[in-house]
Order: C-alpha cells, then structure tokens, then sequence
C-alpha cells in the first residue's frame, strides 16, 4: 500500500515575552493571524481550506468557541482592544471588542474590500472598486477624524501603525503614508527613492521589501529597529513590525530572525521551527507554524 499523509496546522503562540508558547491543533493549511492587544492579549487566525472558513481565537492561552461559527471571512486583523474581519467576498467588515460584541464597520455590495489592517484604533481596507484598489480607514473608537489618501489613488499594499499608515502605490511603486502624525511625512520621504513591493508599519517605523526584493526599513532607529540583518535579495518573505522591533521570517528554511527592541526579540526560542505566518503586537510576536504529519 502506498502511504497516506495529511496535513496539520499548528499554532505556536511564540511569546517572545510574556506569552508561554502553546501548541493547538488545526486543520486546513496556510491562515492568517492577527492579534488584539491592550486589556486582553488575544490571537486569532482564520482557519482556511474547510468548508467554513471560520475565526479562532486565544485569550490568556484559552481556546474560545468560533465568532459566528455559521459565517466564513477571508482578511482578519486586530489592534487594540479591536479585530476586525471581512465576511467572504469582501462585501462586509465586521468589528469586535474585547468582549466579543460585533459592530458592522461597512456593507457595500459593489466595492469589495480586498485587504484589511489596523494600526492601534485606525482600521484601512482597500476596496476594489473600477480597476484600481482605493484605501478606506475608519477610527474604531469614532472619537478622532481619520485621514485617507486622494481616493483617485490605487494601492497595492497598505499597512498601519500607530498613529499613521503606509500603501504602496500601484504602478510606480512608491511609498505613500498618511497620518495624524509627523512620523507619516518623514517615512514617507525616507522612502522617496525606493520602488517596494510591500509595506509593514510599526510603532515609528516602517519595513518593506523593495522590488529586487531587499528589506529595507525607514523612520526611527532609537531601539535599532531599522538594522536589518541581511541584505541579500529574497532573504526574507513575510514581515511583522512591533512598537520597537521587526521580524521576519527566512524565506528558505522559514525560521524567524527578529531585530531592534534593544536585543530583547532576538531570542533563541524559535530556533529550528518553520513559521507560515507572523504578526506582531506592540512588544512581542506571534507565530503560525506548519507540520506535516506522516502515518502508515
Ligand atoms: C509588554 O507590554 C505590556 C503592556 O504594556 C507589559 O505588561 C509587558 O510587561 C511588556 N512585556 C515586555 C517583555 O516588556
Ligand atoms: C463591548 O461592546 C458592548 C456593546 O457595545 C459593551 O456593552 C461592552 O461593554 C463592550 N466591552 C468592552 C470590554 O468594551
Ligand atoms: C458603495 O461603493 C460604491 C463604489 O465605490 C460607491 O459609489 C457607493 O456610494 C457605495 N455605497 C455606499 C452605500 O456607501
Ligand atoms: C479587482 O476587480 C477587478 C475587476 O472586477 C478584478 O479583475 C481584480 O482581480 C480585482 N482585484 C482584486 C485584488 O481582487
Ligand atoms: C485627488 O487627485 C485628483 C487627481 O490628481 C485631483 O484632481 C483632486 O483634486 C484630488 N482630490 C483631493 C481631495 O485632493
Ligand atoms: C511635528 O513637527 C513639528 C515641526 O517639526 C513640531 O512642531 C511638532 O511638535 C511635531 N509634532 C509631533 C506630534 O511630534
Ligand atoms: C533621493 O535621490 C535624490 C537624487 O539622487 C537625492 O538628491 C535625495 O537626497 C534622495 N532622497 C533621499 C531621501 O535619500
Ligand atoms: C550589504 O551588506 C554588506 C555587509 O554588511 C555591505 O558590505 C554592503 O555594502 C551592503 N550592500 C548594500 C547595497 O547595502
Ligand atoms: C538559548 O540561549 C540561552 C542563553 O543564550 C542558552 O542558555 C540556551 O541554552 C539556548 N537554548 C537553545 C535551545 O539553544
Ligand atoms: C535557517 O537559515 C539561517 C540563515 O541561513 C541559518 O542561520 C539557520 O541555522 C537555519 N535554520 C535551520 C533550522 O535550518
Ligand atoms: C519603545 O521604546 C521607547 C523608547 O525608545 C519606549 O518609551 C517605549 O515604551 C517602547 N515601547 C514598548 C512597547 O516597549
């Protein structure tokens, strides 16, 4: 008999702080992580290739029953106090506080949110809407105005941090950030000469990988968040920025490599293990891993 193998996802809550690392069992392969923090630290993923493509969450290492359990959703992302997820096709974005009530953000049936981020309590999306993808941002606690970029203007990426948010511009690449803080206007100008393919934001800084595939990372170095450890080409994939540190993951073996945040992110704890996804909080980092099970 030939051998059958499946596969699993499991999730590693890589605290490189206060977290202990646990491990849970899923199904499906590769899913987005987003985590929540201030009152409640909690972690979520959406739990892809199932039928329903429903929202898990952690709080304090406990595993909480499905949000909507009936309801699939495609883009998930937290902040603080705040997730957020799009409902499959992008049509609708529902909110939550930390006590799990829902609020619906935005219902629209002919413009599409295509991404999802939250920096702090500013929500952005992209929506798709006559050939080109314009940002929308919402303030989740409705107190302060939120500022968005000329709508006339097609994103391909975006990403928020706090107090301000970054895209990269459709056709030439360029940075573009807006905010009400002076940190949009500097990274933005740091970024002047570089073409990116994508952009994280964190705390005061901004990383991204340019078009030959180079991370490069713009704005305040104070805790050497801007000292990339390597400046091949494609070292990298994916990015998760904190307050203070940056993170990604090695594009070949999938190992985490953390920098800034004073040394204190670059722990050993990861070493060896293969991550699909990670996302940060303001000081820590959070991982999704994959194993391959096999059995006769
Ligand atoms: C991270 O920040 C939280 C909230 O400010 C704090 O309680 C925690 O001790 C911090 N952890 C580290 C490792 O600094
Ligand atoms: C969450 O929202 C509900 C309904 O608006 C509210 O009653 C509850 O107090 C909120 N929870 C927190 C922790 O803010
Ligand atoms: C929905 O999106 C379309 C395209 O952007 C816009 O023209 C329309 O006003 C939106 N509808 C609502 C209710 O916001
Ligand atoms: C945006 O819409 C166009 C046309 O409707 C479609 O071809 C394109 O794939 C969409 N882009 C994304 C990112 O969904
Ligand atoms: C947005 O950009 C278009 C084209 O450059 C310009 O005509 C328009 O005035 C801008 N709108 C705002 C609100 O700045
Ligand atoms: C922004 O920059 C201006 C001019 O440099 C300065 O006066 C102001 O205090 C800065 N604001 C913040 C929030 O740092
Ligand atoms: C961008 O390049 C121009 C021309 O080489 C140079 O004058 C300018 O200082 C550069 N800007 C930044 C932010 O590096
Ligand atoms: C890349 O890093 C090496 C070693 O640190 C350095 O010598 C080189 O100048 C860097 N290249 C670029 C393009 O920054
Ligand atoms: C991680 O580093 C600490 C201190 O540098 C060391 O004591 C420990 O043995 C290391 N653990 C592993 C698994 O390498
Ligand atoms: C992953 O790659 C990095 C850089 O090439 C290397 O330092 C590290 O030891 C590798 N880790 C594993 C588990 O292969
Ligand atoms: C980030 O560093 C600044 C000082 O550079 C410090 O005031 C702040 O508390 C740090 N943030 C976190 C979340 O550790």
């Amino acid at each position: 008999m030939t051998t059958p193998f499946t596969a699993a996802i499991i999730i590693l809550l890589t605290a490189v702080s206060s977290l202990s690392p646990s491990a849970h069992a899923l199904g499906g392969s590769a899913a987005t992580v987003a985590v929540v923090y201030g009152s409640a630290t909690t972690i979520c993923t959406i739990i892809s290739q199932q039928p329903l493509q429903q929202i898990q969450c952690w709080q304090n290492g406990q595993l909480l029953p499905p949000i909507i359990p009936t309801t699939s959703f495609d883009y998930i992302a937290g902040g603080r106090d705040t997730l957020c997820a799009t409902r499959s096709g992008g049509f609708i974005l529902l909110c939550w506080n930390t006590t799990f009530n829902s609020k619906r953000l935005y219902n629209n049936y002919s413009a599409p949110l295509t991404s999802l981020t939250i920096g702090d309590t500013q929500i952005c999306g992209l929506t798709n809407i006559t050939s080109r993808q314009s940002v929308i941002c919402w303030r989740g606690n409705e107190i302060s105005s939120v500022q968005t970029p000329n709508g006339t203007l097609g994103f391909s990426a975006i990403s928020s941090g706090l107090g301000f948010s970054c895209g990269v511009l459709e056709g030439n690449s360029r940075v573009l950030c807006w905010g009400d803080d002076n940190n949009s206007v500097s990274i933005q100008s740091e970024f002047s000469n570089f073409s990116m393919s994508n952009i994280q934001v964190g705390g005061r800084h901004a990383c991204g990988m340019d078009n030959s595939g180079v991370v490069i990372c713009k704005g305040n170095n104070e805790n050497s968040q801007l000292d990339v450890p390597s400046n091949s080409s494609y070292e990298y994939s994916g990015l998760a920025l904190g307050s203070n540190h940056s993170c990604a993951i090695r594009r070949l073996n999938r190992t985490v490599v953390c920098w800034g945040g004073d040394g204190e992110f670059s722990s050993n704890v990861t070493d060896g293990i293969s991550f699909e996804s990670i996302v940060a909080g303001l000081n820590y980092t959070c991982g999704l891993t994959t194993i391959l099970f096999f059995w006769a």
